[in-house]
């Protein structure tokens, strides 16, 4: 299943294009006759941790949908649950009470393993650390979810020289990330993202690490996957200047949007 789907988006050519979406302006909004269903759901979701006697609700009851082809930017004070949020909606985390949607299904009880399935299918990670493997190169780091999902190592190849195309990184294919800037592992990262031709990218502070110059080039590069190719973005930013490229900003306090 994974690797049918990751083998066709190979075969037909259409490794780096998806068709394109319609980003949507209003979100929730009535367009025409209906209403577009979310991508991406979040219904009454509460997480709370347990410290000894201490709770600590990171999440309240936090209700949000999510558009496809939205760059959605979500801001916030530290501690008040942006982490938490990413890991809920991304299948990494299970909440107290609450469910996720994905694409209408619930995913928020599923056993591990399909979750694990949908996360690698549907959904793509970037985080501030950018988390590459020290000793693979751009292109191995690429690879490696494309092989985690079935793919031979020559489409995972072909795949991942023509996304290190796409974020920019063509001629950096071989170089390791200690031979690259913080810019150039953070696009690699993005292009590891892409690896599964996912439909969500969750990014958590991806320009944390990073000079202007670099933090404008990565929220440019997530701006156009939405624009040109309906990909869904959630990023998680204290930048005012990074909020503002996206198509809607959430503020969070205390685990709840405000
Ligand atoms: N694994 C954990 N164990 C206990 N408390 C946690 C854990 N993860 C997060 N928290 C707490 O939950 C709250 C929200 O954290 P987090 O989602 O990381 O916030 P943010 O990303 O906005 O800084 C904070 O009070 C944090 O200390
Ligand atoms: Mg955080």
């Amino acid at each position: 299943m994974t690797r049918e789907a990751a083998e066709k988006s190979v075969s037909d050519g259409s490794n780096t294009k998806r068709t394109a979406g319609t980003p949507t302006s209003r979100p929730g909004g009535e367009s025409g006759g209906g209403t577009t269903p979310p991508v991406l759901e979040a219904v009454e979701v509460t997480k709370i941790y347990r410290m000894g006697p201490t709770e600590i609700r990171a999440l309240d009851s936090l209700s949000l949908s999510i558009y496809k082809g939205e760059l959605l930017t979500v801001m916030g004070p530290s501690g008040s649950g942006k982490t938490t949020l990413l890991n809920v909606l991304g299948c990494l985390d299970v909440p107290d009470s609450g469910k996720v949607l994905l694409d209408g299904e619930d995913v928020t009880r599923l056993p591990e393993k399909a979750r694990t399935r949908i996360r690698l299918r549907k959904i793509g990670f970037i985080f501030q650390q950018f988390y590459l493997i020290p000793t693979l190169t751009a292109l191995e780091n690429v690879m490696l979810p494309m092989l985690e999902a079935g793919l031979s190592r020559k489409r995972a190849a072909e795949r991942g020289r023509s996304l290190l195309e796409e974020v920019g990184m063509g001629d950096r294919a071989d170089h390791r990330p200690s031979q690259m800037s913080g810019g150039e592992q953070q696009r690699t990262a993005i292009a590891r993202a892409l690896a599964n031709n996912p439909e969500i990218i969750l990014a958590d502070e991806p320009t944390g690490e990073l000079d202007t110059t670099n933090a404008g080039m990565v929220i440019d590069l997530l701006r156009r996957l939405t624009a040109e190719e309906g990909i869904t973005v959630v990023v998680v930013t204290h930048d005012p200047r990074v909020a503002e490229k996206g198509t809607r900003t959430i503020n969070m306090v205390d685990g709840r949007v405000v």
